[in-house]
């Protein structure tokens, strides 16, 4: 018996790279990136990636083969070994509503949510004929679709439950199928209170939000440093080009507010004061694809009010510093799941820039509370 990955948004580049990097590369491949990997626990307390069966849902009907090469992030050859699994991960129609992108609305590939409990049944059926077709043991949704355009949280079902977004029908779909989810998006799905509701309902765990790869996870260790240090920082300006899709999407003031908010909520609680000038850019530059470049420059004071700057430039894949970590959490919230917990899960925080069930903490503190969730569960046993 194997575990079921359904992917929302299965073509993007995210999801696409951890797909193809699950069915195509060797298993130390895969090690790079990963936490797990390097943290010395039991592999025996997580399951392998090989006992994994994907499906999801896009806008765009594409096998995964053709995407992986046309994203280019993995190595050619080892896409052409693992072509012909690859070409047969195809996703289903997407469901799209208001909230949604416009490249989405305009699809021809998808389902267009006029009723959202239709929907919400619509995504359970399709997770539930996947389960039977493969005879899966466990489903586990992950939410790797576009930053929506800012759905407020308590904005739920109303009277006629017509404001809910595709996010929170793909959530209340995956609990309805007893999934858990994990939401790499900057979106508020697993915030919102029927979602919630329904996670307990279902005694299944939500993993969320907002992907901690790049430079907020650099936030998280350079700033304890100035903080330990009493180095006392006067502005941090940090800037991202990148040009891949979700470059596009954030480069649109209507998607972008969320996730603005996450990179600009992460550093104020490590540093313990707000005084500063924090300030975040984000910009569309096609030339670089998926090689991101994330550039912070950071003035701050020391002995006797002496002024310093540190600058610091990271250029990297966005999607393969990524898709390690959606393995990781993958592999966490199977183990929860098995575990009997439900709603947020305070261990994962590491993983998000927005933890929900946790605060935003150091690295290394997160990282703590990683180890200590599984050691502590170990003596128990
Ligand atoms: N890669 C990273 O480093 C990183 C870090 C943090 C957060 N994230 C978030 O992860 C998400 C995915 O990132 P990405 O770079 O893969 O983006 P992407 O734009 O390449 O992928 C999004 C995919 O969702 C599809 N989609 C659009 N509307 C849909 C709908 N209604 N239903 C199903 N699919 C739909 C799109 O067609 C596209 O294939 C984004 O929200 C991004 O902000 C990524």
């Amino acid at each position: 018996l194997s575990v079921g990955v359904l992917i929302v948004g299965l073509a993007g580049a995210t999801a696409n790279t951890f797909v193809s990097g699950a069915l195509a590369g060797s298993p130390s491949e895969r090690m790079g990136g990963s936490v797990l990997a390097a943290s010395g626990l039991d592999p025996g307390l997580f399951l392998d990636e090989s006992k994994l069966t994907f499906s999801g849902w896009d806008v765009d009907p594409r096998g995964a083969d053709e995407i992986a090469s046309a994203h280019g992030i993995l190595p050619s050859a080892a896409i052409k070994a693992a072509s012909e699994s690859l070409d047969a991960i195809r996703a289903l129609p997407a469901y799209v509503g208001g909230y949604d992108t416009e490249e989405a609305r305009v699809s021809e590939h998808s389902r267009p949510i006029e009723d959202p409990q239709g929907a919400i049944e619509g995504v359970a059926a399709d997770i539930e004929a996947f389960r039977s077709e493969h005879g899966l043991e466990r489903c586990i949704v992950v939410l790797l679709g576009p930053p929506l355009r800012a759905q407020p949280v308590e904005s739920g079902f109303g009277d006629t439950n017509s404001a809910l977004s595709s996010s929170a029908c793909y959530a209340l779909g995956a609990l309805r199928a007893s999934c858990g989810v994990i939401d790499f998006t900057p979106n508020v799905t697993l915030e919102m209170p029927e979602v919630l509701e329904a996670a307990t309902a279902a005694q299944m765990p939500l993993a969320g939000r907002d992907g901690n790869t790049g430079q907020s996870l650099l936030k998280t260790v350079l700033g304890q440093m100035f903080k330990i240090r009493n180095l006392r920082v006067r502005g941090w300006y940090s800037t991202n080009i990148l040009g891949n899709l979700d470059g596009k999407v954030l480069s649109r003031p209507e998607h972008r507010g969320l996730k603005m908010s996450d990179k600009l909520g992460v550093l104020e609680p490590i540093l313990g004061y707000e005084d500063f000038d924090h300030v975040v850019d984000i910009s569309y530059y096609l030339p670089r694809g998926d090689d991101k470049e994330a550039w912070d420059n950071i003035d701050f004071s020391g002995w006797f009010g002496t002024r310093m700057t540190m600058k610091v430039n990271w250029l990297g894949s966005d999607s393969a510093l990524a898709a390690p970590l959606i393995t990781d959490l993958v592999k966490h919230v199977d183990h929860a799941m098995r575990a009997g917990l439900r709603g947020h899960l305070p261990h994962l925080g590491l993983y998000f820039k927005h933890p929900l069930g946790s605060p935003i903490e150091p690295l290394a503190n997160s990282y703590r509370t990683l180890m200590d969730f599984y050691t502590s569960n170990d003596k128990e046993q």
